[in-house]
């Protein structure tokens, strides 16, 4: 197929490059505390017992993960972007991801409960007497607050796998926030099509994007069709209920060996009983909610389900010129709906609820193309390995995405109701192995446009 728009495709003006610096610091202030507002939540809830407990051994105690945010903000902005003193460099080690693998974090001499949260407050004062007089321009990490943008995303990131812990925690719920929005949207089509052209991946312009983010670059994509919404608990029951957990044609070859070594035979968290499935969600037993979309299945079962369904997953190219593209300027956009910020209105972010909302529940979030809730609800699936694009330059170090380069790890996109907004946009990309499901992953299909569609 050949590319039909009339003129070369764009990545559309990002606001925040006008913001003069006092903006970019009062945007960097709020962020900041929005995300230890969030931490001191997620690790406030539980008693000091189940803060050092390890709840899972896919997960650190909740302390690791707090001294550990407080850790890093420290290496970043107090010692590098501030040029002051260290003031714990004898903890370093103790929080360096790379050293401690997560099963073997607990017997570690970490900080206990109070001296985490008293270290944490203290960095933080420090980093915002850094912000104060920091300049926004200058290096590459300084640039338009780059690394208070990196500081505020790794809080967030942290604070969403401590809500992956809290799920994984036994026990009463000690989380609690309204449910949310109904399905708003009247009848949906199941699918969209997508005309087959080229579009601007990735970014060059939005000023706290990732490494593994940049640079924009025109990427081909021909033609295909994209359920309109994730696939839903009510959909994935249909293929649980015929068998498509016991029927080897429907998986890979990884994923049958994986299904059958872990016995797997539903998502994550879920359970039947008499009167049909029930899952267990931050401590609250509930009939699995047919209208919502999956969560807590791996890669290995949305591939399973997609052949299933006569499908396939999208690509991650494929998913961002869905999210993204607006067909009638040729721009790519920040959003599905545009340039601006998420608000409550476009999707289900930031853990102001405590579960993906029903299909259709955002019909102010949908794309130029009409399809709902890529951003939100749950993180989703891509077919794509992780890689860097073309023209990757690692930054601020290798270790931030470049080492995870490679086929052992799957891209998901579009982030889930415990990502906050500061860490999700059009072009984030999350990686992970395909067995997991501790995570708030679910997907949507995919498929090739059929020869009369392509019209
Ligand atoms: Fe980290």
């Amino acid at each position: 197929m050949t590319d039909v728009s009339p003129t070369s495709p764009t990545e559309a003006p990002n606001p925040l490059r006008d913001l003069p610096a006092e903006g970019l610091r009062s945007r960097a202030a709020e962020a900041l505390e929005r995300a230890r507002a969030r931490s001191t939540v997620l690790t406030g809830v539980v008693d000091d017992d189940d803060l050092v407990r390890q709840h899972s051994k896919l997960m650190s105690p909740l302390v690791w993960d707090l001294a550990h945010i407080g850790s890093q903000e420290e290496l970043w902005l107090v010692r590098d972007v501030g040029g002051r003193e260290p003031l714990r460099p004898d903890i370093d080690d103790l929080y360096d991801a790379f050293q401690h693998p997560r099963a073997s974090r607990p017997s570690l001499p970490l900080l206990g409960p109070a001296e985490a949260r008293a270290y944490v407050a203290e960095v933080r004062a420090k980093a915002f007497d850094v912000l104060e007089r920091a300049p926004m321009t200058g290096r590459p990490l300084t640039e338009a607050g780059f690394a208070f943008g990196m500081i505020t995303q790794h809080e967030q990131q942290h604070d969403e796998t401590m809500l992956a812990t809290h799920q994984l925690r036994q026990g009463d719920p000690v989380l609690h926030a309204p449910e949310p929005p109904p399905a708003r949207s009247g009848e949906l089509p199941g699918e969209v099509f997508i005309p087959a052209g080229s579009f601007v991946m990735g970014t060059s312009l939005e000023p706290w994007a990732l490494d593994n983010e940049r640079p924009a670059h025109e990427v081909e994509v021909d033609a295909f069709v994209l359920d309109t919404v994730p696939v839903t608990n009510g959909a994935y029951l249909e293929f649980l209920e015929s068998g498509g957990y016991d029927r080897r044609e429907w998986w890979s070859a990884a994923g049958w060996e994986y299904r059958s070594a872990h016995d797997i035979t539903a998502p994550r968290f879920w359970r039947r009983e008499r009167d049909g499935w029930w899952r267990v969600r931050f401590g609250v037993h509930e009939p699995v909610p047919v209208d919502q979309p999956v969560v807590h299945v791996s890669f290995y079962e949305a591939e399973a389900y997609a052949a299933w369904a006569g499908k396939r997953l999208p690509t991650e190219a494929e998913w961002e010129k869905a999210a993204r593209f607006d067909p009638a300027t040729g721009e790519s956009r920040r959003y599905p709906w545009g340039n601006d910020d998420p608000t409550p209105e476009h999707a289900n972010l930031g853990q102001r609820h405590l579960s993906p909302a029903p299909a259709g529940a955002y019909p102010k979030g949908a794309s130029a193309f009409g399809v709902h809730q890529l951003i939100g609800d749950v993180w989703e699936w891509t077919s794509t390995d992780f890689a860097g694009y073309p023209g990757f330059r690692a930054f601020p170090y290798r270790e931030y995405s470049e080492v995870f380069f490679g086929p052992e790890y799957k891209v998901l996109r579009g982030g889930s109701f415990g990502t906050d907004a500061a860490a999700i946009r059009g072009t984030f990309r999350n990686w992970d192995y395909p067995i997991r499901r501790q995570i708030f992953s679910g997907f949507r299909c995919a498929r090739d446009a059929a020869p009369g569609e392509r019209a």
